[in-house]
């Protein structure tokens, strides 16, 4: 009796160990945008790749809209363990202390998505992820969003017409000098808590790419946006270091193939995307759109360049001479 009650205890001990060695390993991938934005969609198609290149071994479940957390708790909280994968965007590197990342900030440096790509894709962008590792950081790719534009209950045709505003921009020191350097009001604020600040006047406007602005329905609370395309925001991919050395080699190569297909695939929807929440926003007729002309666009760059030499003390004079290497830009060539 006392041996069959042994052999069935036994029994049951080693299903479910093999029941827990089935378990899933998973993967919390939070975010601050909505589902349906270029990288809503990439953290969906990525969730979906590494269930079926794993065969089920990892679970990645994405958590949009800023469900677990915000800008910069999620930061701490990939650095704790508590979430695994990130995407935030490279404005949020330098609050980390990593502050070569605002040179992805500095206005007009990039003069289109090309030139971006060469940054990101060469050695730079390489040496930028591998400075995040002392902070317990893995970097695994770069995704687009695209670029920004600004907006207000006002026109916006010249730089002065943003004087005197209260602009809503993410924790980035260049991101603060450049609006200064427009004569506006920096206002630093979570991604989450914009709509309300621009419903309730708290800020009078805001800078985003076109599909942030439309997913939240900043346009119904903008009367005006410009297309200026006057900065980058794109994103790096980022997992807890310890917890990604801590995978079963096969598993971390199966995630580094879907990884490598999602971000292929952020980064072909970005600008189609973009484009999209452009002609809906123009559709909905809450919000005027203006595209400014060759000289007026022009007059924004002469405005702002200036930030590239007044920040260099903060980004660091190599990474933004690196960049324009990569990328061929002039400040002086205006
Ligand atoms: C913002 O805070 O404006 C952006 O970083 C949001 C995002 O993740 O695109």
């Amino acid at each position: 009796m006392k041996v069959s009650k042994l052999l069935i205890g036994l029994f049951a001990g080693a299903l479910s160990l093999a029941a827990y060695a089935q378990q899933p390993i998973v993967i919390k991938f939070s975010h601050v945008v909505a589902a349906d934005t270029p990288k809503g969609k990439a953290a969906e198609m990525f969730a979906k790749k590494a269930g079926e290149l794993t065969k089920g071994k990892v679970k990645v479940e994405v958590y949009a809209n800023s469900t677990l957390y915000k800008d910069k708790e999620e930061m701490e909280a990939l650095q704790l363990g508590a979430v695994q994968m990130l995407a935030p965007s490279l404005a949020k590197f330098g609050p980390l202390g990593v502050k070569d990342f605002e040179v992805f900030d500095l206005p007009f440096i990039f003069s289109d998505l090309d030139a971006l790509r060469k940054v990101t894709n060469g050695a730079v962008g390489k040496q930028l992820l591998a400075k995040l590792e002392p902070k317990g950081i893995r970097g695994l790719g770069y995704w687009d969003n695209g670029f920004k534009s600004f907006s207000l209950n006002t026109p916006i045709k010249t730089p002065a017409d943003l004087k005197g505003k209260k602009l809503r921009i993410q924790s980035s020191k260049v991101l603060e000098e450049q609006v200064r350097a427009l004569g506006g009001l920096p206002q630093v604020m979570a991604f989450s808590e914009v709509y309300q600040a621009l419903q309730t006047g708290v800020v009078d406007g805001t800078e985003n790419p076109i599909s942030n602005l439309y997913t939240q329905k900043m346009h119904e609370v903008q009367k005006h946006l410009t297309v200026t395309d006057h900065g980058y925001l794109g994103y790096a991919v980022i997992v807890n270091k310890k917890f990604w050395d801590g995978l079963p080699a096969d598993v971390r190569a199966q995630l580094e193939d879907a990884m490598e297909q999602a971000t292929r695939y952020a980064n072909q929807i970005a600008k189609v995307e973009n484009d999209g929440a452009l002609e809906a926003v123009k559709k909905s007729g809450k919000t005027t759109v203006y595209v400014p002309t060759k000289e007026e666009r022009l007059a924004f760059k002469k405005a702002l360049v200036p930030v590239h030499q007044k920040m260099e003390g903060r980004v660091g004079k190599e990474v933004i001479q690196a960049v324009y290497k990569d990328t061929g830009f002039k400040p002086d060539s205006l």
